[in-house]
């Protein structure tokens, strides 16, 4: 079986890592040089929009999967016409789009918060006198890490803010005075079956995800997993997704989803039964789905901007690191770790020790 991956970064690469035990073979088009899946498969190097080039991964492959939800809809209209490409188009064009993606949560009675489309500074001004304030102005497409947001926290702040995102369509929503952020990493196969994970905890700095912590018998699991199958059963989903919420006042408020494999799963590779990225491939390829049981407790710990010395962080244990192979950069996620143990407070002391690796080398 030969995956075709449009994206060939991090993602791409523990996709190919997990599939190549399966027999899979992979080939991925992106337009980057030093996409680091590119050792794992075969590179296409070519635009997003490159019919060609695109035409010559269709023909070499059995299917066509995504690593990011950004992908122009016209490349997955092509795409589609030479093979099956999954998830569906249609799930692309919805979670591409904080607007549709919105609309759709609240038309299938999933709870968000107050929002509003806004397409001038002066729909922003209207935007703001209906919602009020604290509010995150989004660019609709093309955002990730917290890029294309901008929080408004006093008048001052709404001048001059349309503009600043690049005079694009924008959604305003509410500020959530959130208790905390969890996600679910669900999966649905070919054949509609379905499974989720443990909702995961997550923390952000500066728009970015940094720590997850699979929980155990979360009381909200059952509401998460309610919601993500009314959004799976509405789009006919394939594959992996992730949903994104907000705890507060005991409940869940909709975040984002996003229609591939999540960041906030990655633990799943050693702290479950079968990973994310298997199940994935399982789901796309017609397979029977991995179980999702946690195998005890697990966290997993972003590095941005750079990765601490392997060899500390292997003296650390039970932690198995993932280096991506991108260059460094700061703001840039180039790998992270897991941390496994039987008991949450050992869990704690391994994340410490992590941590304090972080700080060395900043
Ligand atoms: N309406 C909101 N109220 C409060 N905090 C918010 C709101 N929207 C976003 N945030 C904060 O910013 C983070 C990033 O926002 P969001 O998930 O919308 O963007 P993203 O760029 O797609 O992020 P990612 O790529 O990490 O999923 C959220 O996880 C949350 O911490
Ligand atoms: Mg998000």
């Amino acid at each position: 079986m030969k995956i075709g991956v449009i994206g060939g970064g991090q993602l791409g690469r523990m996709l190919a890592l997990a599939g190549t035990p399966l027999g899979m073979k992979f080939v991925f088009l992106d337009p980057a040089q030093d996409a680091c899946a590119a050792t794992l498969g075969e590179h296409i190097h070519a635009d997003y929009h490159d019919h060609e080039h695109l035409r010559q991964l269709a023909d070499q492959v059995d299917m066509v999967t995504f690593e990011f939800e950004s992908v122009p809809a016209d490349t997955v209209a092509f795409l589609s016409q030479f093979v099956p490409v999954y998830p569906c188009a249609e799930s692309l064009r919805i979670a591409r789009d904080r607007l549709l993606e919105k609309n759709l949560f609240r038309s299938l009675a999933i709870p968000v918060a107050p929002f509003a489309a806004v397409d001038s500074q002066e729909e922003l001004e209207q935007a703001v006198a209906s919602i009020g304030l604290p509010a995150v102005l989004k660019t609709r497409t093309l955002g990730y890490d917290g890029k294309g947001q901008k929080v408004l926290r006093e008048p001052a702040d709404v001048a001059g803010a349309f503009a600043e995102l690049g005079n694009v369509p924008c959604i305003l929503e509410d500020f959530v005075a959130f208790s905390g952020e969890v996600s679910l990493i669900a999966v649905r196969g070919r054949d509609g079956t379905s499974k989720s994970y443990p909702l995961v905890h997550n923390t952000h700095r500066d728009g970015i995800l940094r720590l997850s912590i699979a929980s155990h018998q979360h009381p909200l699991q059952g509401l998460a997993e309610q919601y993500t199958a009314s959004v799976l059963a509405h789009l006919d989903y394939v594959g992996v997704m992730a949903f994104e919420f907000f705890e507060i006042d005991g409940g869940l408020k909709a975040n984002e989803i996003a229609p591939r494999v999540h960041n906030s799963g990655h633990w799943t590779i050693e702290g479950a039964e079968c990973s994310q990225f298997e199940n994935h491939l399982r789901a796309i390829t017609g397979l029977p789905l991995g179980s999702t049981a946690k195998l005890g407790e697990s966290a997993m710990i972003n590095f941005i901007g750079s990765v601490p010395a392997i060899a500390d962080l292997a003296a650390v244990a039970d932690c198995h690191v993932h280096d991506y192979g991108k260059a460094f950069k700061d703001g840039r996620k180039v790998g992270h770790a897991t941390v496994r143990s039987i008991d949450s407070a050992i869990l704690q002391r391994q994340l410490a020790a992590i941590s304090v690796l972080m700080a060395a080398g900043n």
